[in-house]
């Protein structure tokens, strides 16, 4: 594994400092290497989707298993529309609706897509994101960019430059600082190329959302087929260090009846509140995340972060509504919480 010191971390916040982020970005892209940027969602690791060892750097740098296909980023339809072999109606309107934005469309791919992107497999996954940089970026390098989420393999994605740098500081030559990701998950993921049409991956762009313009939906998969059609689902994806556990209560005696039944000590057990929030306590801390689903999601994977940093034992997170615009994070949660006890 090529090492280098430490990532060089590029401000953007300035007309100035933008452009020049997007110059050095784009010449590092350029000459194969792989940069840390941001996106809408969450941070990606980006490399030109052309070329196949820029990409095969990725998958090294993440320690990501060559089977998981990496999202193809553009930044226009006609660009989407090179990555693919057809483009149906469908694809045309959820970008209307949806594009750009954190909606990925699996569709059959073209020649000009690489093996190591797709894993070999037939279709592309296609995002045009909204976030500015990256839309400059691409438009600079003028190829479109493959970028998976910026951690290791198996690790929480990261939402702002602090979380790629503490786990890919010493493995990349640059990270490119947006600021807080403001969608805080990833994509939705849904699968073109089958009738009905699938959701692979929840995210804020929900199923109610989604019908609006595809019509009938197939129920979600079970976690075998979804696993099987999209590698990255795997349970243990999204997962903090510390267990995590999904309780509810409506008081202060009621929380501490339920967490005295974890047998960990009280110091070690962080809450994640949004609608009972404990008055003070032994918990080593207490977080409350607003009670809406858009200010939660960019929130979530910060402060599952920032517990791991503080040393938690168990992050116990209160249990979320179960309509529609939670859907993307009560899926993230779950998957945070499938670890046995
Ligand atoms: O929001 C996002 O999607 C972020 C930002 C950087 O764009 N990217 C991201 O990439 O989350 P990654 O690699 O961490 O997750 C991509 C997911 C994986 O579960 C992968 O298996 C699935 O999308 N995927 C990618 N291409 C696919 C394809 N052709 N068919 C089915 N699933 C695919
Ligand atoms: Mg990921």
């Amino acid at each position: 594994m090529k090492r280098v010191k430490s990532a060089e971390v590029l401000a953007t916040h300035t007309r100035q400092l933008f452009n020049q982020a997007v110059e050095r970005a784009a010449a590092l892209l350029r000459a194969g290497e792989v940069v840390a940027l941001p996106t809408e969602t969450v941070y990606g690791l980006a490399a030109n989707a052309l070329n196949d060892k820029a990409v095969a750097r990725i998958f090294e740098i993440k320690g990501r298993p060559s089977h998981n296909p990496i999202i193809v980023h553009v930044a226009s339809l006609a660009m989407a529309r090179e990555c693919v072999r057809d483009w149906p109606e469908i694809a045309t309107n959820l970008a209307r609706a949806f594009w750009p934005g954190p909606l990925t469309m699996v569709l059959p791919r073209s020649n000009q897509i690489p093996d190591i992107v797709t894993a070999s497999g037939v279709t592309v996954g296609v995002r045009w994101p909204s976030h500015p940089f990256i839309q400059s970026l691409i438009r600079e390098c003028g190829f479109p960019l493959a970028a998976p989420s910026a951690n290791r393999s198996n690790n929480l994605s990261p939402t702002n430059p602090d979380h790629v740098f503490k786990s890919l500081g010493d493995r990349i030559p640059l990270i490119v600082d947006g600021g807080q990701s403001q969608i805080g998950i990833e994509s939705t993921v849904i699968d073109l190329t089958v009738d009905p049409r699938r959701v692979l991956r929840p995210g804020m762009i929900h199923d109610i959302a989604l019908i609006a313009v595809t019509g009938a939906l197939a129920g979600l998969s079970t976690a075998n087929e979804r696993t099987l059609k999209s590698p990255g689902l795997l349970q243990k994806h999204y997962s903090p260090k510390a267990k995590v556990a999904v309780l509810e209560w409506n008081n202060d005696s009621e929380l501490l009846a339920e967490t005295a039944r974890l047998n960990v000590a009280s110091q070690k057990i962080h809450i994640l509140a949004h609608t009972h929030i404990p008055s003070a306590s032994d918990y080593g801390r207490i977080s409350v995340i607003p009670h809406d689903a858009e200010a939660f999601a960019r929130a979530f994977y910060a402060e599952l972060h920032q517990c791991d940093e503080e040393g938690a034992q168990v992050i116990v997170v209160e249990k979320l509504p179960e309509t529609s615009e939670w859907s993307g994070i009560a899926d993230r949660l779950k998957r945070a919480a499938a670890t046995e006890f």
